[in-house]
């Protein structure tokens, strides 16, 4: 290991608090589908596994994946569910065990919308046809704000009638209860990625005429109704992120300018804030795309760190609510600086913490928060003090 800082204090592993719930530091695990479950959309032991160990790893906060409020809201059958009583075992295993470590046990809430009924990532992503339904995979015809596919190939889906949105807000609250009772702290409603609720804001997608749709009052009518609806049966002691598609990226991609912005952001999460939301988590893009990730593999365009940093820190100096800053945000410098600056008050690792799930540990070090191994668990740390402090001749340079 190369040479170590000097102890210092930092912000990233300073705690925070919101509501009655304090995170032990700033790092969360990003919420990540792993498309792992069987059809009845039950977490395992993959999940299990897949999640803890971030716990011993020096994540103060470890999200879950996006957590299906409903069936035909599912991305695919490898989706894990929330949307009866028998999730809440499974999940409340996972919860457990993060209390037991210390950590902050948070839970994704999450329906597809319009890009329901398709293959797992790994698998293609392509809509589910003949192929899959043969296997058992039946498709099903995804809902939406309005007609009009995310991808061309994509099933077509159908618009919600008015009841059917108000049913779905009940389902939204339900789930919530349901993830209480599976023991977590913290929930984030994902509203990003061109999903169900991002349809409904973006003028890209949402064609309707009703309330609804049309202005910005329309489009974030759902969204409100939805952070009411849960933050009425979510404990208030609790805390409830938000996360958004800041923007949806229709002038880098497309070279139009025609989708939502930045400043619509900043008006919706000064909505949300009214209504007992305590934190926007800030992504981007997704609307009439795959996903965000495919349309930069298919631009070959590369990824610039921290590129979602900037929405993160409007947000939360334009409409007073603290934020989540989240996307390749890859070292603890990078991230001790985004706090240090301002831009945000928690960091959401992804996929910096599917190649390294001890991602925490090492930025600890990295950043001189923990130089005498206090951090890791002493069944780790205490052989490597040991064996750093024994010191390692180096034979190759004899
Ligand atoms: C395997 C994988 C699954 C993902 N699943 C979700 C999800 O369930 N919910 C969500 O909001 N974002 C999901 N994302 C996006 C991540 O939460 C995160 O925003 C994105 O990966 C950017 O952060 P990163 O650069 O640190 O990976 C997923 C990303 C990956 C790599």
């Amino acid at each position: 290991m190369s040479e170590k800082p000097a102890k210092r204090d930092t912000l990233l592993f300073s705690p925070y608090k919101l509501r009655g719930v304090t995170f032990p530091n700033r790092i969360v695990l990003a919420p990540m589908q792993m498309y792992k479950t069987g059809p009845d959309g039950l977490a395992n032991d993959w999940h299990f596994q897949h999640l803890t160990k971030y716990a011993i790893g020096g994540f103060g906060t470890v999200m879950t994946e996006a957590l299906i409020v409903e069936p035909r809201g599912r991305s695919s059958y490898g989706d894990c569910g929330i949307w009866s009583d028998d999730h809440i075992a499974p999940l409340r295993r996972v919860s457990d065990f993060l209390h037991e470590c210390g950590v902050v046990a948070a839970a994704q809430l999450h329906h597809v919308g319009p890009k329901a009924s398709r293959q797992r990532p790994f698998e293609g992503l392509r809509p589910l046809g003949d192929a899959e339904a043969a296997k058992g995979e039946t498709p099903w015809q995804p809902v939406s704000s309005s007609p009009g596919r995310s991808v061309h190939e994509y099933h077509e889906p159908r618009e919600l009638t008015v009841d059917e949105i108000k049913q779905l807000v009940d389902v939204y609250a339900a789930a919530a209860k349901r993830v209480d009772k599976a023991g977590f702290d913290v929930l984030d409603i994902h509203a990003a990625h061109g999903y169900l609720i991002h349809s409904f804001l973006s003028p890209i997608a949402n064609m309707r005429t009703d309330e609804y749709g049309g202005d910005i009052n329309g489009r974030m009518r759902f969204a409100l109704e939805i952070a009411e609806a849960v933050r009425a049966v979510w404990p208030s002691d609790k805390p409830i992120l938000y996360r958004i598609s800041c923007v949806d990226w229709r002038k880098d991609l497309d070279d139009r300018n025609d989708g939502w912005t930045i400043e619509d952001s900043i008006v919706l999460a000064g909505e949300l804030k009214k209504r007992g939301i305590d934190m926007i988590d800030c992504s981007s893009g997704g609307i009439r795309a795959a996903n965000s990730m495919m349309d930069y593999a298919k631009k070959r365009r590369k990824y610039e760190r921290g590129h979602q940093v900037p929405y993160a820190e409007a947000i939360r100096r334009e409409a007073e609510i603290p934020t989540m800053a989240v996307g390749v945000i890859l070292d603890g410098p990078q991230a001790e600086a985004i706090l240090q600056a301002g831009q945000a008050d928690l960091i959401a690792i992804g996929r910096e913490a599917l190649f390294n799930p001890h991602w925490g540990l090492h930025a600890a070090q990295a950043i001189g928060a923990d130089p005498d191994w206090a951090h890791w668990p002493p069944s780790y740390g205490w052989w490597l003090e040991l064996r750093e402090r024994i010191g390692i001749e180096d034979q190759t340079s004899k």
